[in-house]
């Protein structure tokens, strides 16, 4: 991989993106982080800045609960050279939440906000690969897609909400690396590990692993050789994902659906593939 690129991690003011930022600059990385909070995204920048110097990081702050908003600060960044995307932000909430755009919180800030901004960001990608997609899902990915309660907009809320959401990153993952097999891009899901971060006290308490382990299975993807793609990777190795997931038919049916409801709320995208 070049090495001058940039690295572009969602999530990176705590847990799992807040330790990747880190070791990344320190190893002499250019990094775009994402937050939702400005004030904790400026601060997370000065940190990482501290820490190396010599490195070039710039932020872009953006709510996924808002596709508007998201949509137009990744706009901002579009034509930066990156050449790996790491899809890390994620929240888990007990209740049932829509955001503003009438979709269920969970789905819009792991999935769907994720499927638009890799959007936004795949010519830069294409123009600058060899690169990488990393997208961190979950072993606690559902089994299955009800697609036709999806379209009907009912919503899941809690376990099921973020599991659904966790095996449509699966999906998308899946589906893009098929899309980008040709353009030296390789696109990859990985369950980080049980983590001892806010969102996993928020599930399921506090039960989980340092940091530290999930950046390890972060960097694992980052080093592996772009011709492997369309895996799911957990504990150092490509292991198998839910059995739903391998389906085309279900890869091209969460896109779908996904392009549609971005299109409902006036999403379009010219690179839609
Ligand atoms: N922890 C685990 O055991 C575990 C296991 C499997 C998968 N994962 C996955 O790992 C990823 C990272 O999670 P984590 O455990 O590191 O959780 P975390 O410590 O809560 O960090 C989540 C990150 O996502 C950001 N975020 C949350 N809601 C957002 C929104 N509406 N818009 C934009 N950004 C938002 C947070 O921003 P703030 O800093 O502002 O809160 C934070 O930077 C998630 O995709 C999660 O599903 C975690």
């Amino acid at each position: 991989m070049k090495n001058n690129g940039f690295i572009l991690i969602t999530g990176a003011t705590d847990g799992i993106g807040l330790r990747t930022a880190t070791e990344f600059a320190k190893q002499g990385k250019n990094l775009i982080i994402h937050g939702r909070n400005k004030e904790k995204l400026k601060e997370t920048a000065k940190r990482l800045e501290e820490l190396n110097s010599k490195i070039v990081i710039k932020t872009v702050c953006a709510d996924f609960e808002n596709l508007k908003e998201t949509k137009d600060a990744f706009e901002q960044i579009k034509k930066e050279s990156i050449n790996c995307l790491i899809n890390n932000a994620g929240c888990f909430t007990h209740e049932l939440k829509l955001t503003i755009d009438g979709l269920e919180r969970t789905y819009q800030v792991n999935h769907l906000a994720h499927f638009l901004i890799t959007h936004i960001l795949l010519d830069s990608l294409i123009k600058n690969a060899p690169s990488k997609i990393i997208v961190v899902a979950s072993m606690a990915h559902a089994s299955n897609v009800d697609f036709k309660a999806i379209e009907k907009g009912h919503f899941l809320k809690s376990y099921g909400a973020y599991s659904l959401s966790k095996l449509c990153n699966i999906l998308f993952a899946f589906k893009m690396a098929r899309e980008l097999k040709d353009r030296n891009v390789s696109v990859n899901a990985l369950h980080p590990g049980v983590i001892n971060t806010k969102l996993l006290i928020e599930g399921w308490g506090a039960c989980g692993s340092s940091v530290e382990n999930a950046y390890k299975m972060i960097e694992f993807a980052y080093n592996l050789d772009t011709s492997i793609t369309g895996q799911y990777l957990k504990d150092f190795r490509i292991q198998k994902a839910a059995d739903f997931a391998y389906s085309k038919e279900n890869q091209d049916r969460c896109y779908e659906i996904s392009k549609k409801q971005l299109e409902k709320v006036k999403i379009c995208l010219t690179s839609f593939l």
